[in-house]
């Protein structure tokens, strides 16, 4: 297999970092390898110690490199903090072809002029996402390759992040010996391994709850419109039951993954208690005599309390946040929810709760091979990015010799976008 038909992502989060090594073959992506460490380093999505980033980046990408058996030197990286934000812009240029037809070079320019915002240099633009081009005044078009006319505009979505953090994180790749290909918003990659074409179509918010991010991606009339990230996620769960229990923050976590992975549960129906006998573990209680917490069993529904206020309390920030975009009246196909926090029992009738709008949780799909262990909504980023750059391949084969529209929809420029 030629050498750039396998495409490795990193995605660097909170609470892990994880490497997916997939081949693509045409459309059919599959996995070969894939790694995940928990994250040293990393807080609320950015760097904030660059050594132990760099420790635990080698490590993930060494052990995806052995268990794929293919040499890393490339990466597709997924990049998430509170600077990431967004921005619509409007582009118009005069169409150069002959007879007045719009190639893949006017579609390059009007793009490149949209990108003439006024942005301080503390920015680095990260995407330009066109919403749609008008061609002598006809709008709703996506991809105006060959058509005729005199005034090509387009209305784009552009995501910016600062530059340091940005800097931050592809030093510590550069650092290992691998090269940044690619930077991908880590929502808008989510949104490609869990979003149906149907329901950005219809205008939806996708929300990526971390361990230490909410990344938020809406999309209306098919097309990326908003993006924002949150500094709350799954850690602040956990530190909310460590104060509630009385615990180490390490046994919080176990108790909150406890309440939704039934497995376990089941298996502790009859324990052993502190004193050594053995005890049957009430219906509405957990089990927690394992744990360094002075109680056998914990209720269910206190553990849930403290959850859910956490979570009730976030995602009341993200309902403001969309208002105040002005998209909570865009948005008929409801929420759907993914990254590791999106397991939570219960959090879709939560989140529904406060929006009353329907919810339901996101798993990647749409990928092959060694995937037993990458299904989960955690996984969301990581394999959106692999399918964001094949989407990316398949348009540049289709369109060989030119660019269309779609490619440059998808095209990252972090390397030559330093604004004025
Ligand atoms: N079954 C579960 N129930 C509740 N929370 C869970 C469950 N599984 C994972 N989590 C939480 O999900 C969080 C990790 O999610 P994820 O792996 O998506 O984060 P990340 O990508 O590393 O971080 P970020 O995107 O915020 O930078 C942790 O806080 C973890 O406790
Ligand atoms: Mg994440």
């Amino acid at each position: 297999m030629p050498k750039d038909q396998v495409i490795v992502a990193l995605d660097v989060g909170s609470s892990k970092i994880s490497c997916v090594v997939a081949t693509v073959d045409k459309s059919k992506l599959s996995v070969i390898g894939a790694y995940s460490c928990p994250s040293r380093g990393i807080k609320n999505g950015v760097v904030n110690n660059i050594d132990k980033a760099v420790e635990c980046i080698s490590e993930t990408l060494t052990k995806a490199e052995m268990m794929s058996g293919h040499p890393i030197s490339r990466v597709v990286v997924t990049v998430t903090g509170t600077h990431i934000e967004s921005m619509n812009s409007h582009g118009v240029v005069a169409v150069s072809g002959e007879n007045s037809e719009i190639s893949a070079e006017d579609i390059a320019r009007v793009n490149e002029a949209a990108q003439a915002i006024s942005l301080p240099s503390s920015r680095e633009i990260i995407h330009v996402l066109p919403r749609e081009y008008v061609v002598d005044k006809q709008g709703g078009i996506f991809d105006p390759t060959g058509m005729s006319g005199v005034r090509l505009e387009v209305e784009a979505n552009i995501i910016h992040g600062s530059s340091t953090a940005i800097k931050n994180l592809t030093k510590c790749i550069h650092q290992v010996g691998v090269e940044v290909e690619q930077l991908i918003y880590s929502g808008l990659a989510s949104s490609e391994s869990v979003l149906t074409d149907t329901e950005k179509e219809l205008g939806t918010i996708l929300i990526d709850v971390g361990g230490g991010t909410m990344d938020l991606m809406i999309f209306t009339y098919g097309r990326p419109s908003y993006s924002a990230v949150l500094p709350i996620g799954g850690q602040d769960v956990t530190n909310d039951l460590a104060i509630g229990l009385r615990s180490l923050l390490e046994d919080a976590e176990k108790v909150k993954l406890r309440m939704s992975t039934d497995d376990l549960v089941k298996e502790r129906e009859v324990l052993i208690d502190k004193d050594g006998h053995e005890a049957k573990v009430p219906k509405n209680e957990l089990y927690v005599g394992d744990l360094n917490i002075p109680v056998d069993t914990v209720p269910k529904n206190l553990v849930n309390d403290i959850m859910f206020r956490r979570l009730e309390e976030a995602f009341k920030f993200v309902q403001l946040y969309i208002k105040k975009a002005g998209y909570d009246k865009k948005i008929p196909a409801g929420i759907v929810l993914t990254g590791g926090v999106a397991e939570t029992k219960g959090i879709d009738r939560i989140v529904s709760d406060i929006f009353k709008l329907p919810v339901r949780v996101g798993c990647p799909t749409g990928i092959s091979g060694l995937v037993d262990q990458i299904q989960g909504p955690a996984n969301a980023a990581a394999i959106g990015a692999i399918k964001f750059v094949s989407d990316m391949m398949l348009d540049e084969n289709r369109t060989t010799g030119h660019k269309s529209g779609n490619i440059i929809f998808k095209v990252v420029s972090f390397i030559k976008s330093f604004l004025p």
